[in-house]
């Protein structure tokens, strides 16, 4: 399957396919400036996945340099920025040479600013190996580092040449991690296609399970619907990208509150920040309460959590909406969320008043 994110020039393909890995000498040569890349990954991908990418490459004749980084959210660094851009250096980089991204989202974000800011920017192949990744993060040209005052503050719009998904990266994948990247699966049924939202609910255990075809019809329908989205507003500034952020107001103060630890992964944030989303909007008499039961009984299904309690949160309303006025997204001292009238009918609404949201998060917990 491949997918094409619409940009002008700046245009790209997503194939998905399963084993694409084993055939990435093939399928990424036509990046392979000089007959060659610069793979970066962590540790935690050498066993699984490194070597079925490098045998392939090497089977094509395409050399292949590799930086390996220490897994986890620390690693999106300016140590580890530095770090990466000193080895791209000292390999001799030029331009049109390319990186490649094979991990999760923190190598995909760090690889991306790297490659945005090195000779002014060279190229660079997102190959996503979680399902967070694959359905979100390595689309769109999202990058970034973690500074002192927050999460994803220093960064770039810059997008990759190509996106190369192997769905069969996930059979290695901690049954956690799936869960976790489900959440933004589920994100895109719920913000315009009730359709999918429906979908989810018959196969999500197959999903999770990791059945072939619905793995493949779950990504290709993500991937789809994110580049859709990024092709009509790349920047975030007409409002329609910012509905991929449904769910993550409410889970940024999740995070923030469990100390961006594994105590709580950002995908399980999301859902418990979407569960709460639609009880909100349900309590602002928005959308009806059987649209955020079903949610949230779909979310707790696929074993996320979907309350503060299950998110191990014991914060207060007014705790927790102080996190929320970190967020970037502030716009002239207001904080746009991402509500809902319904199923599939996800809005921005600049307006909401968070003493009120404070109160909600109190009377949620019950
Ligand atoms: N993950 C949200 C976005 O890419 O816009």
């Amino acid at each position: 399957m491949t997918i094409r994110v619409a940009l002008g020039e700046r245009s790209y393909d997503i194939s998905i396919e399963n084993g694409a890995l084993d055939r990435a000498g093939e399928l990424l040569a036509p990046y392979a400036a000089r007959g060659r890349f610069i793979v970066v990954t962590d540790r935690n991908i050498v066993p699984n996945q490194l070597y079925r990418l490098e045998s392939s490459l090497t089977a094509a004749g395409i050399a292949c340099a590799v930086e390996v980084l220490p897994p986890g959210e620390s690693t999106k660094s300016w140590a580890m920025l530095e770090k990466l851009t000193d080895a791209m250096l000292a390999y001799g980089v030029e331009r049109n040479d390319t990186l490649i991204a094979l991990g999760g989202g923190v190598i995909g974000d760090l690889v991306g600013f790297a490659a945005s800011i090195v000779k002014r920017g060279c190229r660079f192949v997102q190959v996503p190996t979680t399902l967070l990744s694959q359905v979100d993060s390595s689309v769109g040209g999202k990058t970034a580092i973690n500074s002192r005052a927050g999460k994803n503050l220093i960064g770039a719009f810059y997008q990759p040449v190509h996106v190369l998904i192997d769905p069969t990266t996930l059979d290695t994948l901690p049954i956690r991690e799936v869960r976790a990247g489900y959440a933004e699966v589920v994100k895109y049924g719920l913000i315009d296609d009730p359709a999918f939202f429906a979908w989810c609910e018959t196969n999500v255990r197959q999903l999770l399970g990791g059945a072939s075809e619905a793995r493949l019809e779950a990504i290709g329908k993500s991937v789809a619907a994110k580049a859709r989205i990024v092709g009509e507003d790349e920047r975030e500034t007409s409002g329609r990208r910012a509905l991929l952020n449904l769910g993550h107001t409410f889970g940024h103060a999740l995070e923030a509150e469990t100390g961006f630890s594994d105590r709580l992964l950002h995908g399980e944030a999301v859902a418990a920040g979407m569960a709460l989303a639609f009880r909100f909007s349900a309590a602002q008499g928005l959308c009806s309460a059987d649209d955020a039961r079903r949610v949230t009984d779909h979310l707790a299904a696929a074993g996320l959590p979907t309350t503060l309690d299950a998110a191990g949160v014991d914060a207060r309303g007014d705790a927790l909406v102080a996190h929320m006025l970190h967020d970037k997204k502030m716009e002239g001292g207001r904080l746009p969320f991402l509500l809902a009238r319904g199923i599939g009918q996800t809005f921005l609404d600049k307006q909401v008043d968070l003493a009120a949201v404070a109160r909600f998060l109190d009377a949620d917990r019950g």
